[in-house]
């Protein structure tokens, strides 16, 4: 089956998809996005997605160019097309098409573009191992909250993880530990479950949402608080949520081992519990 993708209102073969080069999202990185992944064939936490999706739209003064109904019709008729066993839906809305300018008129019609890829699970033999990760310093901007496309700090952490060979890059700005370069990060210290508030300096992640409601239902006690990087070091337990990632286990930390170097019991706990919720 070949990739699919969306342009504006058509489902086309991906590699026909194409946009103007004067596309604010090209020439400014103008524009929002989200990634849905499918359990089964259904696309996990639609609502939420979709809902975030309209809050970076609102935060960037974006016209949502589609009704909530609309949305989930192409995004179950885009994993229909695809027919893949699992699909990640990547969902991306620009300002629109302008000749160059920094500042925009209001009356610009959004470019919408959406891929369909397949969507292969990590080895479960690295989710049971745990994985690695590294400190840098978090240099992104003071809207980290808008899921916006302009990701060139990302870019740049993930850049230095596939050189370094580890998985992820733990983001620290003024010694506290933000999050990851594409996941939210938790660590568990003295039993609590410490994770980085809401706000402008994280991305309010689905699966950190989903994760923290599943934590409290299993009677563990949670912070929204800032990490300290020592505090991250020597933590009992360290993990990872996100939309690829689901609840993964951090066994080790620019070389440090966190704890005995296996993922821990709360780790296991939660991402047996998040796994039943994709059922
Ligand atoms: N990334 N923080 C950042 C910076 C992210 O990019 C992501 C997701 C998350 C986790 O959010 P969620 O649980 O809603 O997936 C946190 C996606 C997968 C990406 O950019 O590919």
């Amino acid at each position: 089956m070949p990739e699919i993708a969306f342009v504006n209102g058509r489902f086309l073969p991906l590699a026909d998809a194409t946009v103007s080069v004067e596309d604010r999202g090209f020439q400014f990185g103008d524009g929002i996005y989200e990634v849905i992944r499918t359990y089964g064939g259904r696309p996990f936490e639609l609502e939420a997605h979709l809902s975030r999706l309209d809050r970076s739209a609102q935060a960037l003064g974006l016209r949502q160019p589609y009704s909530r109904q609309q949305w989930t019709q192409f995004v179950h008729e885009a994993i229909q097309r695809a027919a893949f066993p699992e699909a990640k839906i990547y969902v991306q809305i620009t300002r629109g098409v302008a000749p160059r300018d920094h500042a925009y008129s209001d009356d610009l019609l959004p470019t919408v573009v959406m891929t369909i890829r397949e969507f292969r699970p990590l080895n479960p033999s690295v989710r049971a191992a745990g994985v690695e990760a590294m400190t840098i310093e978090d240099i992104r901007w003071g809207r980290c909250d808008i899921k916006s496309v302009n990701l060139l700090a990302n870019v740049l952490a993930r850049q230095q993880a596939k050189h370094a060979q580890v998985f992820e890059t733990i983001l620290v700005k003024g010694g506290e530990v933000t999050e990851g370069a594409v996941s939210n990060v938790m660590v568990v210290r003295d039993g609590t479950l410490i994770t980085a508030p809401e706000g402008p300096l994280i991305l309010s992640g689905v699966t950190r949402a989903l994760v923290l409601q599943i934590a409290q239902q299993e009677g563990v006690h949670i912070r929204e608080q800032s990490c300290s990087q020592a505090e991250l070091y020597s933590a009992s337990e360290v993990f990872l949520t996100g939309t690829t990632v689901e609840v993964l286990g951090v066994v080790r930390i620019d070389g440090k081992p966190i704890s005995d170097g296996k993922p821990g019991p709360v780790t296991q706990r939660l991402a047996t519990r998040f796994l039943e919720r994709t059922l």
